[in-house]
């Protein structure tokens, strides 16, 4: 059976100057699944977010959103065209209220009026439990909440397809848990989801597949099982010996 794209890869390369992050790695996103990327610190995941979203230029590869290619388009035209993103490191605008900052997400992904953004927003809040810090500036939350609204503001943009760049990071097991259920109910409307994380058991609690990189390049994928008892992962990822 031939399953329905959404993101497509090819050979997608990247250097910084003399040194080669990515080496052509090529992968498929299917449409309403959960792709999870594993990989150690500087396997290049997040600089793959970049080059999908459009923040940096691959240095060679392609990479297409529903077969259109991606390469000309800037990163506020990637997010009209419906690619979401969070990044590891939070960056609201710290002078503006939650709120706010969701306004201005809501207002980069287009096709709402304001009156209808502001109902949008109003239930993205709460779906991820931000309502009781509406008007709270952003620059006071706490690293939590400052999470919480990177996931927030790249849902009012609208996303069909949302980049997740480890959000689960020093959340307790209970904060996970309702993380990993909310992600789930993104999927569950219709959301294309490929989420970078270090909690294995957040990923592999939602992840439909897994990807694995070490040094730039694609050491596995498959079903999330079959991914994590491979032995080469076992070895780079995991600290175990083959
Ligand atoms: N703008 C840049 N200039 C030079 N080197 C960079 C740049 N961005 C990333 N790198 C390097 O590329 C490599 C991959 O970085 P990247 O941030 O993609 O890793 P990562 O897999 O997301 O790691 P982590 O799990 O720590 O977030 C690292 O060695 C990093 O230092
Ligand atoms: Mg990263």
């Amino acid at each position: 059976m031939s399953r329905d794209i959404l993101l497509q890869a090819s050979d997608v390369s990247k250097s910084f100057g003399a040194v080669r992050v990515l080496h052509e790695v090529s992968f498929d996103v299917y449409r309403g699944e959960v792709l999870g990327i594993l990989g150690p610190n500087g396997a290049g995941k997040t600089t793959l977010f970049n080059m999908i979203s459009g923040d940096i230029k691959p240095s060679g590869g392609d990479i297409r959103l529903g077969g259109v290619a991606l390469s000309a388009e800037p990163p506020f035209k990637r997010c009209r065209m419906g690619i979401g993103r969070t990044y590891q490191i939070p960056r609201p605008y710290s002078g503006m209220t939650t709120f706010e900052n969701l306004l201005v997400a809501a207002a980069f992904g287009g096709g709402r009026t304001e009156r209808e953004s502001y109902a949008f927003c109003a239930q993205v809040l709460t779906d991820c439990e931000l309502a009781d810090k509406a008007n709270t500036p952003s620059g006071s939350l706490t690293l939590l909440d400052r999470k919480r609204l990177e996931l927030a503001r790249a849902l009012a943009s609208d996303p069909r397809l949302l980049l997740l760049d480890e959000i689960a990071g020093g959340l307790t097991d209970e904060e996970s848990r309702a993380l990993v259920a909310l992600v789930r109910r993104i999927r569950d409307r219709g959301v294309t989801i490929v989420w970078i994380e270090h909690v294995l058991h957040a990923l592999m609690a939602v992840a439909d597949r897994l990807m694995v990189l070490n040094f730039g390049e694609k050491i596995a994928e498959g079903l999330p099982q079959d991914v994590i008892s491979n032995p080469e992962v076992k070895r780079v990822y995991m600290g175990v010996e083959a």
